[in-house]
């Protein structure tokens, strides 16, 4: 497979990254995740406005046109003749000495991407997966796709060995989103979901589903869970561009409703579906 290192086309095995690479030693970058739909790009343009955002808000300095970037991914899928999958692509802040100061502006951004078959995990969508709650221990600015990831990490190693797929992440009594994914409750036909702040990461799966709300007429409010609103909840469901619309029927050992995919979660799937066809 080929994989993208700056500005140059290279086989995996030729990458070189310094070992004073800031992504290496900080976590000094940003990154995003883009799926790959019967070999096209699915919400590419999003993912890449996200991308620059990111950089913008952490300083560092995209080296081409969002235009060069999309044709960059585009190319790459090409060239590997990605099917489903995805592209993992990612910006650091350069290598420089170690020092926690960012280097002078000389130095330049690291850039690498490169692609993965993945498949669509169909029996999740249909069987729905099971959650637990965990305190949200992670920065105030979880708006960037940092490369830092230690406290998504950990709350996910949590969930894993409770055999839950994710981790419901809360700050005291109000539900965040997930270690990577956001989150969302039903409640009467009303979906009620974090609204988008420094807290969570503003999902590009969480565009597609308010949208799809907005068509469907599902009220969509952009209002935080409690955590006592949990057990009340008729449906609960989480997205992530590789998740994309993944029913939770268990929290913490008690069933969701009926501890089955809701009505609600179905209608979205189904959305979901044909905007991917
Ligand atoms: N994760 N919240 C967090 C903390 C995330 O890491 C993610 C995505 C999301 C969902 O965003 P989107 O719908 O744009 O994928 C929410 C990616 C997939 C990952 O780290 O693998």
């Amino acid at each position: 497979n080929w994989v993208m290192w700056n500005d140059r086309y290279v086989k995996e095995e030729e990458i070189m990254i310094s070992i004073e690479d800031r992504g290496y030693q900080f976590g000094d970058g940003i990154y995003e995740v883009i799926r790959v739909y019967e070999g096209s790009l699915f919400t590419a343009q999003e993912h890449i406005d996200r991308f620059f955002a990111s950089a913008e808000k952490i300083g560092i300095v995209v080296p081409f046109t969002k235009d060069v970037f999309h044709k960059r991914m585009y190319d790459l899928v090409e060239m590997n003749e990605v099917r489903t999958g995805q592209v993992y692509v990612q910006i650091t802040r350069g290598a420089a000495p170690r020092a926690h100061q960012y280097p002078d502006s000389s130095v330049p951004a690291v850039i690498t991407a490169y692609t993965k078959e993945v498949a669509r995990p169909l029996t999740q969508f249909e069987l729905g997966v099971a959650a637990k709650t965990i305190e949200d221990i992670r920065w105030l600015r979880c708006d960037i796709k940092s490369l830092n990831l230690l406290g998504n990490v950990m709350a996910k190693q949590e969930a894993i060995q409770a055999n839950c797929f994710e981790a419901i992440l809360h700050r005291g009594d109000r539900v965040t989103e997930g270690s990577s994914s956001n989150m969302y409750g039903v409640k009467d036909g009303i979906v009620y979901t974090h609204p988008v702040d420094n807290y969570i990461l503003n999902g590009i799966t969480r565009s597609v589903v308010k949208e799809s709300c907005q068509r469907l007429r599902i009220p969509f409010v952009e209002e935080a869970m409690d955590l006592q609103d949990l057990s009340t909840m008729d449906e609960f469901f989480l997205t992530s561009t590789t998740a994309e619309i993944t029913p939770i029927v268990e929290i913490d050992g008690n069933s969701v409703g009926s501890g089955r995919p809701g009505n609600i979660t179905r209608q979205l799937q189904l959305a979901f579906e044909e905007k991917i066809a």
